[in-house]
């Protein structure tokens, strides 16, 4: 039974009267006011009790005295955790022994008058001001009281001083906020659709969008010339860490733009954005990789710049070597590359055995190395290695101070993912990495086009309306698989330590590029007036040059709050598989539902 005392007239809190915790301060002394929040803590000290109650705002101390109302001391007596709870009382200066410092308002407390209890609450699953590690799927399924923990409430605030500041750099940027279609037609972007069944429409379906990209693209054919959103995006995709199945985008698009015009104007929206998050100033401009350079140094589109250490290309040094693994890789069409890293005792023969394994999920057969000092190797392959090779590898990776050698030989593409990866690892075990470090890179000149060998096909690097540099347009009458990636777009992504935040391009205005794009993508005619009629109509009627770029506000914040997984600056995420823990969906729905949309299910 919660009891619900109080010397206020029932149903009257006088929720007008209401000053918020945090607010409070040394300026308040002798003031009378009144709270509402929840009871973070309770301490009674036998005559006197001590009840922190926590709001939006923060945390203030009241105290209880018995010998000022016992029948006030007896409703706080009656307070738990998290019990809703009004008090009304007097500030005053806390005794020199009790400040506490680290809360703003630990120099003063509310000697207590009066207290109600609104609301009383269950036992709690766990504690809400205390800092263990509390198991996350019983916090996602209790998220209303893990949102009330500090450093979540601290994450929201947080995300909503992001958005507000995206949305007012834009509009002072004169860019119009405008909505598209949530119901939109299936157009697979890359990902799969999620699909909603039409009940109008017995048999057919609507899908959530991947993107606005085709909507915005007719904003800037119907002439306004600069559109922003910030939107939900939905994509069926598998999930990790830093993917949910919908997130969100500020996403953008202008006319009349070069690729240079969207960078600069895009490093302008991330310093604001840094700014308000994280109330830290950001240099720009920031750093421009061309694609190729990018893959050839860090084996990666996205690489992590916080810390040096580069790839070099070392199939020329081993093309006759004696050690077989190396020549025979060689042989069959692989690369040979490796990685140079200051030896540190952390690199023991245990940790170096490790990575051997940890490298097979990329599909290399292991990562061979040696180590170096004084113009001598030792250990591992060591043994394999003649004098010329020896010299020529001291030359490439400029070897100077003792240093160990990791070497990944296989098809180009696994010795990238295994270096890429590697160059990461290694800079984590040796602390190499800043953790404060924010390390923007912009990657660009991006090939327009891949030959997949599997599909036998060409497919979009980003996607099918993006635009060729003018220059290379020529090219794609001749193209062939070997060629492909020769032609390059006028595509740019953002990379902020390691994880891409954002993508875009300088788009086709031509009807007739576009359609040769389809072409080229095999999709026919008929298919491409299907799937895109609107865009392809709307490309004959006058569409400007344009462009634009689409920015991941929740990788953006989990990356600057340093969070190791998106969910953490997500509201209400879904889990790994797709749920929501707390209220439970996806869910069946009832066999009426199912019959008036015209759906049965096969599972
Ligand atoms: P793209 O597909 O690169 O581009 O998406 C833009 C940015 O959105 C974020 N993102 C995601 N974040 C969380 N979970 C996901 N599942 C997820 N998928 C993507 C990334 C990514 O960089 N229409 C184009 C943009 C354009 O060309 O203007 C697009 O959507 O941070």
């Amino acid at each position: 039974m919660i009891s619900q005392n109080t010397t206020d007239a029932a149903n009257d809190y006088h929720f007008e009267k209401r000053s918020y915790c945090g607010d409070l301060s040394n300026g308040n002394i002798g003031a009378d006011v009144t709270v509402f929040g929840w009871a973070s803590s309770v301490r009674d000290h036998g005559g006197i009790i001590f009840i922190e109650i926590r709001d939006i705002t923060g945390m203030v101390q009241s105290v209880f005295d018995s010998s000022v109302s016992a029948l006030c001391f007896q409703t706080a007596e009656s307070v738990r955790n998290e019990y809703v709870i009004s008090v009304r009382g007097t500030v005053r200066e806390r005794s020199e022994d009790s400040v506490n410092p680290n809360i703003s308002t630990g120099g003063i407390e509310i000697a207590a008058r009066d207290i109600t209890v609104l609301n009383g609450s269950n036992t709690l699953p766990f504690g809400i001001s205390q800092p263990e590690q509390i198991n996350e799927e019983v916090r996602l399924r209790y998220r209303f009281l893990d949102l009330r923990r500090e450093e979540m409430r601290d994450t929201v605030v947080r995300r909503h001083r992001a958005m507000r500041e995206a949305r007012e750099y834009l509009c002072e940027n004169s860019f119009l906020e405008i909505e598209t279609p949530v119901l939109n037609k299936s157009t697979p972007e890359g990902a799969r659709d999620f699909l909603v069944p039409s009940r109008l429409n017995r048999g057919l379906f609507y899908a959530l969008p991947q993107s606005p990209q085709l909507f915005k693209q007719i904003l800037m054919v119907a002439g306004f010339d600069r559109y922003f959103q910030v939107v939900k995006c939905f994509r069926d995709e598998d999930l990790r860490n830093d993917r949910q199945p919908e997130f969100t985008q500020i996403d953008m698009e202008l006319s009349f733009v070069t690729a240079p015009m969207v960078m600069d104007l895009i490093e302008g929206l991330v310093a604001r954005i840094a700014e308000a998050v994280l109330d830290r100033k950001i240099e720009t401009p920031f750093p421009r990789l061309p694609y190729d350079r990018a893959i050839s140094r860090y084996g990666t589109d996205k690489p992590d710049l916080r810390f040096g250490i580069e790839i070099e290309e070392c199939s020329d040094i081993f093309s006759g070597s004696s050690f077989n693994v190396f020549s025979g890789n060689l042989a069959r069409g692989g690369v040979v590359r490796g990685i140079a890293v200051p030896d540190d005792p952390k690199l023991s023969r245990m940790t170096t055995d490790g990575y051997s394994e940890y490298v097979k999920q990329f599909g290399a057969g292991g990562l061979p190395m040696f180590k170096y000092a004084d113009g001598a190797l030792q250990g591992g392959i060591a043994k394999f290695i003649n004098e010329t090779e020896k010299s020529l590898l001291i030359e490439r990776f400029k070897l100077r101070e003792p240093s160990v050698l990791f070497f990944s030989s296989d098809r180009e593409e696994t010795v990238n993912r295994t270096l890429a990866a590697m160059r990461v690892k290694i800079a984590q075990d040796l602390g190499m990495i800043d953790g404060e470090a924010l390390s923007f890179l912009w990657v660009t000149d991006f090939p327009l086009l891949e030959y997949s060998e599997k599909e036998r096909r060409y497919m979009a690097m980003h996607h099918p309306f993006t635009a060729p540099v003018p220059e290379h347009e020529e090219m794609l009458a001749t193209i062939s698989p070997e060629s492909a990636g020769r032609v390059k777009a006028q595509a740019y992504d953002i990379v902020l330590n390691g994880v891409e935040i954002g993508g875009g391009s300088i788009r086709i205005h031509r009807h007739g590029l576009q359609k040769q794009m389809f072409g080229l993508l095999g999709i026919s005619p008929e298919e491409a007036s299907e799937r895109f009629a609107f865009l392809m109509n709307a490309l004959q009627y006058g569409a400007p040059p344009h462009g634009g770029i689409a920015l991941g506000l929740d990788r953006i914040l989990m990356v600057m709050m340093r969070k190791n997984s998106i969910r953490e600056v997500i509201p209400f995420p879904k889990t790994q598989k797709g749920q929501c823990l707390m209220s439970g969906s996806p869910t069946e729905v009832t066999p009426d539902q199912m019959k008036e949309l015209a759906i049965r299910t096969i599972v």
